[in-house]
């Protein structure tokens, strides 16, 4: 609470006190166009890709963190006082600031020298910019004379070769003043478009122009860092800003950077509104558009509308499924803030946050598979598109590109899993939406003829039945999920028991997919190949008190109780309940080993104890920091199939403990330190000396497999092929709750009663009305339907 709180109806987060201890972010984008803004106005902008689109600057490894942003300062011109609409960079008057995030915008307010002003930045669905519409208002009393500064920092293009090749790449720097535009126009005559940083001097220049433009009269510009900021200073106390004046001097060389100035008088009372206008023109459009967009958003009326269209299109797309809980942090979580982050998440990619900087990874593979699983529910085109995507990266022997840009270049790697997480985007597509007819879709291989998605979904069959190791396990290669066992027995020794558990999930899906879809000629062979890694798991993967992660060198096995560190690991837990393994007491047993040896005061650990010491014939894993990332941290992505495990096996009490203790607004934000509206990749454990502090937040799998977990699982309404499954397990005190689900096109508005105050079972469900003898909802072609549904004895 010391930082902030949601508003009342959960669709904001207000930053009461700005000096948050790492930078609290939002994302703001229309698919094109992103930008990423703290509640202190620090953040980035890039068109398309983060890497080769890059708008303006983030400065790696500075201090502070969120430098330089989207920044205007105010000078007053006859007390000489300088300020800046957000805290930061100027970070005078700490309480004067407030900032809100809501779902796709930010609003930062002050009241600063008798003026009050707001920040509202967004950026419209239908142009490639961002807008920063401030309102000042003159509180002071007496009349006031103000010179105000819009302020940006220039990458024009390839932002690992602007990092790595600074000291020549600002010879290709060149921004020019329109005045018959009003506006500063910003390009670079060099461009790299190839991934890594390389010696290639490609002969061509960046296509895009950036604008810079406002909504007053421009009474002075600057364009290079260098006149700005001045020598041995910052952002923080610049310059021109002190002078009152700019250079108006264009550039061609140089650290780039936009500034505007606009004078402008205040009556007492009076309100002005500064519209500052950032974004992107592509070269070859620039006549033909006479450059509309440069011009649009100097009209309030606008401003207004294209704000109008964010908030619906957000409306819109979190209005597909509605929960009311006993509980207000579900409620805040479930309605909005898990379904927004799942979907930032899935449109952004782990490329851009004060964590991912853009500049070196592409697209995952398996987390870009498991983003789909939440924006299915609202937008199942999407999903659909992605499934193509992901088709793309694969060869035709099911090996699929551990990493990859979107214009095909990617990277190989010998991850076990990867390829398997094509099924899972496939099945809950097909299932959300019964859509049989993508099987037949064709997509291109990397090499050789293109094939339909039934192809692709056999490659990776292939693929799982060609990589298996003595026990009949999938070989590890560089890895499975967990990324950092990526040495188990040494170059080639070892096998995944997970990876075994995974492979029988996923084909298991698949073969409900089969049937569901009216295949049956192909379902056989993938059940026999699901039973063979569920016997393998079954006869080899048991520890005696919980399951295997590993078979190392020499058959050691690791994740035993044998071993001094890593005797546990979460993940084969979970797994065995959700890959259906036969043996009930196994799997309950299991779920106790981790609440006995993983759970903590914030949350279950990913492994336990951590490893002290350095082994090389397991991998990167031992040679982290204890307690933090998978080396022993509360790793969130992992505790959501923990919960869906403790789901599957009626244990509401169990399953809600764990979701709510990852709430992320559960922690003290000076210990907790990220976003508490958002999932963090992890949270450091007990076994470090300063647990509880959370990193990499928000590009994580935890944003769709929470929102998912939580909806489908504890509220328990989920597609099945054959309607909608409804399955509650919730903890014993609900008494009840509501929900609601767009589902096939109908409305589905969800009771749910627990007379018993137990944690799941049912004893009645009525659809309209009537009484049905059958946990499934048969699709209805009614835009509404009412389901009540009694708790008690099983159903069946
Ligand atoms: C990170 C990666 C994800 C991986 C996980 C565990 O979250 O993005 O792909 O599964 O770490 O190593």
């Amino acid at each position: 609470m010391k930082y902030g709180r949601f508003s009342t109806d959960g669709r904001e987060y207000l930053i009461t006190h700005v000096a948050t201890p790492s930078p609290w972010i939002n994302y703001l984008y229309n698919g094109r166009y992103f930008a990423t803004v703290s509640g202190n106005g620090g953040g980035i902008s890039y068109f398309r890709s983060p890497l080769h689109g890059r708008v303006t600057r983030y400065r790696i490894n500075d201090i502070p963190p969120d430098r330089p942003g989207k920044y205007i300062y105010v000078k007053d011109v006859d007390s000489g006082a300088i300020w800046t609409l957000t805290w930061q960079p100027i970070g005078r008057d700490v309480e004067a600031y407030r900032a809100a995030h809501g779902f796709g915008y930010t609003r930062v307010e002050a009241e600063v020298e008798g003026i009050a002003s707001s920040v509202l930045f967004f950026v419209p669905r239908d142009d490639d910019a961002e807008i920063w519409r401030a309102r000042l208002r003159n509180e002071s009393g007496r009349l006031r004379r103000l010179s105000v500064f819009g302020y940006v920092e220039f990458a024009l293009g390839h932002a690992l070769i602007d990092l790595i090749n600074q000291c020549d790449d600002q010879h290709f720097n060149r921004v020019r003043f329109d005045p018959d535009l009003n506006s500063l126009f910003a390009t670079k005559t060099y461009w790299v478009t190839e991934t890594r940083g390389t010696q290639h001097q490609e002969n061509k220049e960046w296509d895009r122009w950036a604008f810079f433009t406002v909504n007053h009269p421009v009474a002075a510009f600057e364009t290079m860092r260098e006149r700005f900021i001045g020598p041995y200073r910052s952002e923080g106390n610049p310059l021109a800003v002190e002078a009152g004046r700019l250079s108006s001097r264009e550039t061609d060389f140089g650290n780039a950077v936009g500034a505007l100035q606009v004078d402008l008088e205040l009556e007492p009372g009076e309100s002005k509104e500064i519209v500052f206008t950032l974004g992107v023109i592509a070269k070859t459009e620039f006549e033909a558009s006479k450059a509309a967009v440069v011009r649009k958003y100097r009209d309030p009326a606008e401003v207004e509308t294209a704000f109008g269209n964010v908030r619906a299109s957000w409306d819109e797309y979190l209005s597909f499924t509605r929960a009311e809980t006993p509980d207000p942090d579900v409620n805040v979580f479930l309605n909005g803030w898990s379904p927004y982050q799942a979907k930032v998440a899935f449109d952004v990619g782990r490329v851009a946050s004060f964590y991912y900087w853009g500049i070196g990874r592409g697209f995952g593979y398996r987390d870009t598979a498991q983003d789909a699983i939440a924006i299915v529910v609202a937008d199942p085109g999407k999903a659909r598109s992605r499934i193509g995507l992901l088709a793309r990266q694969m060869r035709r022997d099911g090996k699929v590109y551990h990493h990859f840009y979107g214009d095909g270049q990617g990277e190989f790697t010998r991850h076990c899993d990867d390829p398997l997480w094509f099924i899972l985007a496939v099945t809950e597509y097909a299932k959300e939406t019964g859509d049989f007819a993508v099987l037949d879709r064709e997509e291109p291989f990397l090499e050789g003829p293109p094939g339909s998605i039934l192809n692709h979904l056999f490659a990776v069959v292939e693929f799982a039945r060609g990589n298996t190791g003595r026990h009949g396990l999938p070989i590890f290669g560089r890895g499975d999920w967990n990324d950092t066992l990526d040495y188990i027995g040494g170059d080639d020794g070892g096998e995944s028991v997970w990876g075994g558990m995974f492979c029988a999930a996923m084909l298991d899906r698949l073969a409900e997919l089969l049937e569901a879809a009216g295949r049956p000629e192909h379902r056989d062979e993938v059940v026999e190949l699901r039973d063979r890694f569920r016997s393998a798991v079954e006869s080899y993967g048991w520890d005696g008190e919980w399951y295997l992660r590993a078979f190392g060198e020499n058959d050691r096995r690791v994740g035993s109780r044998e071993n001094a560190a890593g005797k546990i690991f979460l993940n084969t837990q979970s797994w065995a309940v959700i890959a259906g393994l036969p043996d009930r007491s196994r799997l309950v047993q299991a779920m106790d080993s981790v609440r006995r040896h993983l759970d903590s005061a914030y949350g279950p650990k990913i492994c336990a104890p951590a490893f002290r010491e350095i082994d090389p014939k397991i991998g990167l894993i031992t040679r982290c920091v204890w307690g933090k990332k998978e080396n022993g941290a509360v790793f969130c992505h992992p505790a959501a199939w923990l919960i869906q495990a403790e789901c599957l096996l009626g244990r509401g009490d169990r399953a809600f403990h764990y979701y709510r203790t990852l709430l992320p607004n559960r922690v003290d934000s000076d210990i907790f330190a990220a976003e508490p509206y958002v999932y963090s990749q992890y949270i450091t454990s007990d076994e470090h000396e300063s647990p509880g502090r959370a990193s990499h937040s928000w590009q994580t799998g935890s944003a769709a497999w929470m929102y998912r977990v939580a909806y489908d699982y504890i509220l328990g309404i989920r597609p099945a092929y054959e309607g909608l499954r409804i399955d509650p397990v919730i903890p014993a005190s609900w008494k009840r709750f509501g929900a609601e689900r767009v589902f096939r096109g109908t409305r589905y508005f969800v009771e749910v009663e627990n007379p018993g105050g137990v944690e799941s079972g049912i004893s009645s469900l009525k659809v309209d009305g009537r009484l049905i003898e059958s946990h499934i909802v048969p699709p209805s072609d009614k835009p509404e339907c009412r389901v009540h549904v009694v708790l008690g004895r099983r159903l069946s």
